[in-house]
């Protein structure tokens, strides 16, 4: 099984660029990468920042750039999101009893748990005691799970994106949730970043995924400044195989030169 994650698409009114790219034709390109070379992945799963002012037309213009994509999509709102404009474009899109976007769904490698970690008027991640207590009866009832964020439910130890990360009072008990369940939970997936990020979270591995249109430069440095730049845009192709989690990063906007080697790597080494 396969899936496929991408993040902070950052549509906006068509036509408006951001730092010189055109986000919608950025999506179309990716979406076009996907369906020609992944139509056998089982999800796209987008993590937040869907679209970069939350425009009306920027939601239905993610309607419709999505039907070209064969599979399902499961999407999240971030930051730059608007939570009733969202429901106003997807209506039938899950929310829980809260109306937070957390929804959850059981596929064969596990419990695929997808949280809301927007609050309004805020760039700041927020996952207060209603999420935590939904999130907790989500992993209580898994064996294995997966979880999605908009925001970094950790801090990354530079000091620009962590201000920008779930807020301390909500990271402090929402860690103490997972490291409670860490045994089911395999993966954390988050986006917000803006780059390529790997690591643990209490032995959890976590991964942070490039946006498709400007990626943040870590300074690890300086709260005052966050460098962006129109670097190299990507999604990832997640793999299952067996116990084993692969993690593939695709830079599917490259013009750049491509050369083709052939694979006869024991002949071309004497050794055949
Ligand atoms: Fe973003």
């Amino acid at each position: 099984m396969k899936f496929i994650h991408m993040s902070d698409i950052h549509l906006g009114v068509p036509g408006r660029l951001i730092e010189g790219i055109d986000p919608h034709a950025r999506l179309a390109r990716a979406f076009g990468h996907i369906a020609e070379h992944h139509r056998d992945a089982q999800r796209l799963v987008i993590t937040g920042d869907l679209t970069d002012r939350a425009d009306p037309e920027a939601y239905v213009a993610l309607r419709q750039a999505l039907q070209v994509l064969p599979m399902p999509v499961r999407l999240m709102i971030g930051n730059h999101d608007c939570r009733p404009g969202f429901l106003a474009a997807f209506p039938s899109h899950p929310v829980d009893a809260h109306g937070f976007v957390n929804h959850a769904e059981d596929l064969p490698e596990g419990r695929f748990v997808y949280c809301d970690t927007t609050r309004a008027q805020t760039h700041r991640g927020h996952f207060c005691d209603k999420r935590r207590s939904w999130l907790a009866a989500q992993l209580e009832g898994a064996e294995r799970a997966f979880l999605f964020f908009h925001h970094n439910p950790l801090h990354l130890g530079d000091p620009a994106t962590d201000l920008l990360s779930v807020v301390d009072e909500d990271q402090a008990p929402l860690r103490a949730i997972l490291k409670a369940h860490r045994d089911r939970i395999a993966h954390i997936f988050f986006g917000h970043v803006h780059e390529p990020l790997c690591g643990t979270l209490a032995g959890i591995p976590f991964s942070g995924v490039p946006s498709t249109v400007h990626q943040t430069i870590p300074t690890l440095a300086n709260a005052d400044v966050s460098l962006s730049a129109a670097l190299e845009p990507s999604y990832r192709v997640v793999l299952f195989r067996g116990e084993d989690v692969v993690i593939h990063q695709v830079p599917f906007a490259w013009d750049g030169e491509v050369v083709e080697h052939g694979c006869d790597w024991e002949a071309r080494a004497g050794l055949a």
